[in-house]
């Protein structure tokens, strides 16, 4: 029985398409090439930052908040594409990732869920201040329970630690709670850790050829309350 429902943050809950969008005003004709090379960029100095330091409890000591590795990766993908980066542009993308827009469903779906009783949170590499902005800037700070981030223990998804951050704050079994990323990666890692996951396959991307599937898929963020079995439009 599903108690309490966490949320991806980048790309789940928060469209990082603007991001794309203008990095192709900046930079005419690359901005697909900018955004797919910049988010997996920063996704990889998660990992190198996790897995080369995984057993320090005082957490990675090559540990940077995820807003500082988004500027690193940004700086690594315009150099990689040979693309002048000037600090008007670099203060200009980065201000678009502190004030991303929700995707569109997604407000009416966290109202649905509060409604209903359900617990809800992110569960973010973001760190605090760069995920209060994004939350602010998206109209959901009152349909959140808790908004945890992986600062708290300084190792990024899908280390075991990050994942068991939540139930450190909901005292509820693994399974009672339904992990929805829309990164298939993160489904995966939540999957392994023992949560039921809902992997938003907006993309429509294939599945991961590694490991086991998603407890379930969908199109977007009103999954959710099939997954639950709420109807859709349904409040109170
Ligand atoms: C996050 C990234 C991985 O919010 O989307 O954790």
């Amino acid at each position: 029985m599903i108690k309490v429902v966490v949320f991806d943050a980048y790309g789940t809950l928060f469209d990082v398409y603007a991001i794309g969008a203008l990095a192709e005003r900046l930079y005419p004709s690359q901005g697909a090439a900018i955004s797919m090379l910049w988010r997996d960029k920063q996704i990889e100095y998660t990992r190198l930052i996790s897995l080369s330091d995984p057993h320090n409890p005082a957490g990675s000591r090559h540990y940077l908040p995820f807003w500082e590795l988004t500027r690193l990766s940004l700086r690594y993908s315009l150099a990689r594409l040979k693309l002048e980066l000037t600090t008007e542009n670099e203060d200009t993308l980065m201000g678009q990732y502190a004030h991303l827009t929700a995707f569109p469903e997604n407000l009416a779906v966290l109202e649905v869920l509060k409604a209903k009783g359900l617990a809800t949170a992110i569960l973010s590499n973001g760190n605090p201040d760069m995920l209060d902005s994004a939350v602010t800037s998206a109209g959901m700070k009152s349909l959140l329970d808790h908004v945890i981030s992986v600062d708290e223990i300084k190792q990024f998804k899908t280390s075991p630690s990050s994942y068991a951050l939540v139930t450190q704050y909901f005292p509820v079994q693994n399974e009672d709670i339904l992990f929805v990323s829309s990164n298939a990666w993160d489904a995966l890692g939540a999957t392994w850790h023992g949560f039921q996951t809902l992997w938003v396959n907006r993309q429509g991307l294939p599945h991961e050829t590694l490991g086991p599937k998603p407890s379930f898929t969908g199109a977007n963020l009103s999954s959710v309350l099939d997954v639950l079995n709420i109807q859709h439009g349904e409040n109170g």
